[in-house]
């Protein structure tokens, strides 16, 4: 075991490493800043989730010793089924704020760890599954009131999830995908009480013996109302409502893992919505660890991480892999969509794989791929942070555009010390370059609508904002960001759309512009429920505001 010192040394050594050797000549030029929110949050944020209130849901795991945070009132949970505390007066899952930047502990009954999650159509975060005591449990919180506790369903789900991924349905359901010896999926809420779990063979084929390699599969909705499933290194187009394959793509190239343990990350790329339908659908999934990573780690040989990314067009009749090259090999990175459309790669580490202590070399720099730019200029190195995040680490995108950073490396019994990699409870916000000061003058604010307004499908929605600079109206758009439940790398039911404001930017005012457009077409383009809704100009996105569609 190396000692902390040590740690602190090769963090630091990492960063002059990249700093120097690989970007040696653009180091002034690096966009972004990072801002620590809190030294401590009293837990380590292995999952995470906004909420409309502007709140976010973070926790850990129950069962694996005491956190740096008491539960409130002197409350104290009782678990038989706790390895390490039959009783445990400390809190594993907080509720963060993000406007007064302060944290509330909640309790939470049964085991939440590796778990999955996503909101529903009414703002609700429902939580699946979780590990031992907490594997069938369904947990709902309720984003309507300002002290909501966790509840929960305990028998809700049929089958036990533990690193499944969940993705919410046109018809407002959300479908809970596998997990560790589960080759089926299911529904939240059933269509009928007695409905069980469907089976996915799919989910056997990709299984890697011993190690999986298809656990958290990267799910999307596609625009026709399937499902795109990404697993170890392939994927299928799935009617999920017939239980039928639709189309089988090709095997990416290479044929290495991106899915748990060989963490990658993936994400669909902006949908652009012309005249009421999306022409193009377009999945890019980055990273990950090459084939055998992981049994290599376990015997202490760290693999460098894949350094490639694949853009598959899942809406084309033949579609192919693109491939190309990232500045930084990364594992474990999390993509984000940013609310201009570009994609974030942050977290995670430049060998290894995931799983407990089998991470090294923390990737501090994230990176910014610009999807609509020439496949010469689309990555851009962004400023480093200062604090590895490597296994169970995540990263979610604010309403104001930064990005919340937070996790890495819990061990068993919560060590701080004697260990690589020390259980991080700390809290960061990464903001990209567009939240710096010199792009104020451009940057547009939204004064109508008010906050969380009603939307129904194919409506026109008009929207003012006011820029101070001289705006361009060509490059002018409006945005429409989910708000995802990220874990394990991956952002489940993270979705952007581009709406179509044509050439409509009007002066209205003084400093006051008015934009017209129609709301997304149908729930298979955009499911029910919570977006948020940014005026982009010059790439410079405004402050969200929150709608729902309904
Ligand atoms: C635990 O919390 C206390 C009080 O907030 C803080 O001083 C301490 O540094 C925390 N420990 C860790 C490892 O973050
Ligand atoms: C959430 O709380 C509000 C206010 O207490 C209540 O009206 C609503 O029914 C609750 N929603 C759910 C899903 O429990
Ligand atoms: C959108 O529809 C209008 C009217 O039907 C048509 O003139 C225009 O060419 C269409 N645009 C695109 C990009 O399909
Ligand atoms: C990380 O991977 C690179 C490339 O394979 C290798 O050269 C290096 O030794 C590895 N580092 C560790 C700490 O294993
Ligand atoms: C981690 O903490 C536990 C409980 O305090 C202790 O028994 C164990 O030795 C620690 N592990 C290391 C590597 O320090
Ligand atoms: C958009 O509108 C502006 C201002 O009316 C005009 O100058 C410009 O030519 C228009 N662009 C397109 C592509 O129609
Ligand atoms: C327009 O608004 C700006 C900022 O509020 C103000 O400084 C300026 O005087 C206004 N101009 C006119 C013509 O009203
Ligand atoms: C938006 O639509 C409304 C209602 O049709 C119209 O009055 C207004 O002028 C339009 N604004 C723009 C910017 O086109």
């Amino acid at each position: 075991m190396a000692s902390a010192s040590f740690i602190i040394l090769s963090a630091s050594f990492d960063y002059l490493f990249f700093a120097t050797i690989l970007y040696p000549t653009v180091v002034g030029a690096l966009g972004g800043s990072w801002l620590l929110l809190h030294p401590t949050i009293g837990i380590t944020a292995m999952h995470m989730q906004l909420l409309p209130s502007d709140r976010v849901i973070v926790f850990d795991r129950t069962d694996f010793g005491a956190s740096n945070i008491s539960l409130p009132d002197g409350k104290c949970r009782e678990d038989q089924y706790d390895y390490i505390l039959k009783n445990d007066c400390t809190a594993h899952s907080i509720e963060y704020d993000v406007a007064s930047n302060s944290i509330r502990p909640l309790m939470v009954l049964t085991d939440v760890w590796c778990s999955s999650g996503a909101l529903m159509p009414d703002g609700s975060l429902i939580q699946t599954g979780g590990f031992n005591d907490g594997d069938h449990v369904i947990r709902v919180f309720n984003n309507s009131c300002s002290s909501c506790e966790w509840e929960e369903i305990k028998s809700g789900l049929f089958r036990r999830r533990w690193y499944a991924t969940n993705h919410i349905l046109p018809d407002g359901r959300q479908i809970v995908i596998g997990g560790r010896r589960q080759y089926n999926y299911e529904f939240f809420p059933k269509a009928m009480a007695s409905e069980k779990a469907y089976s996915l063979p799919f989910l056997v084929q990709t299984n890697d013996a011993n190690i999986e390699n298809n656990l958290y599969p990267f799910v999307f909705l596609n625009t026709d109302g399937h499902l795109f499933v990404f697993a170890n290194n392939r994927a299928i187009l799935f009617d999920y409502s017939r239980n039928q394959v639709l189309k089988t793509y090709p095997e990416i190239p290479g044929g290495d893992p991106r899915n748990y343990p060989s963490t990658g990350s993936a994400v669909l790329l902006p949908l652009r919505i012309v005249n009421a339908t999306v022409a193009t659908a377009e999945i890019l999934i980055c990273g990950g660890a090459p084939k055998g990573a992981f049994m290599n780690a376990v015997n202490g040989k760290f693999d460098g991480a894949l350094n490639s990314c694949g853009r598959i067009k899942i809406s084309d009749s033949d579609p192919k892999w693109a491939m190309e090259t990232m500045p930084l090999g990364r594992v474990m990175g999390d993509m984000l969509l940013l609310p201009n459309g570009d994609v974030l790669i942050i977290n995670g580490g430049s060998n290894g794989t995931a799983g407990w202590e089998y991470g090294r070399n923390p990737v501090f720099n994230p990176v910014i791929y610009r999807h609509y730019n020439p496949s010469s200029s689309r990555f851009e190195v962004q400023n480093p942070s200062t604090i590895p995040r490597m296994y169970h680490s995540t990263a979610i995108l604010l309403r104001d555009g930064r990005i919340l950073v937070g996790g890495s490396n819990p061990h068993t019994f919560y060590n701080f010390t004697n260990v690589l990699y020390p259980t991080e409870l700390s809290l960061e916000a990464f903001s990209p370059s567009y939240l710096d000061q010199d792009s104020s003058g451009s940057r547009p604010k939204i004064i109508l609508p008010m906050t969380q307004t009603r939307i129904q499908y194919k409506q026109l929605i008009s929207v003012r904002f006011r820029v101070q600079n001289k705006v361009d109206p060509n490059t002018v758009s409006v945005t429409l960001v989910s708000p995802s439940f990220n874990t394990h790398s991956f952002s489940m039911n993270q979705r952007l759309l581009v709406l179509d404001v044509g050439n409509t930017t009007k002066v209205v005012g003084n400093l006051t512009y008015e934009v017209n457009m129609t709301a997304p077409p149908s729930g298979n383009i955009a499911p029910a429920g919570y977006y948020l809704l940014f005026v982009v100009h010059q790439d410079i996105p405004s402050e969200g505001i929150w709608v729902v569609i309904q």
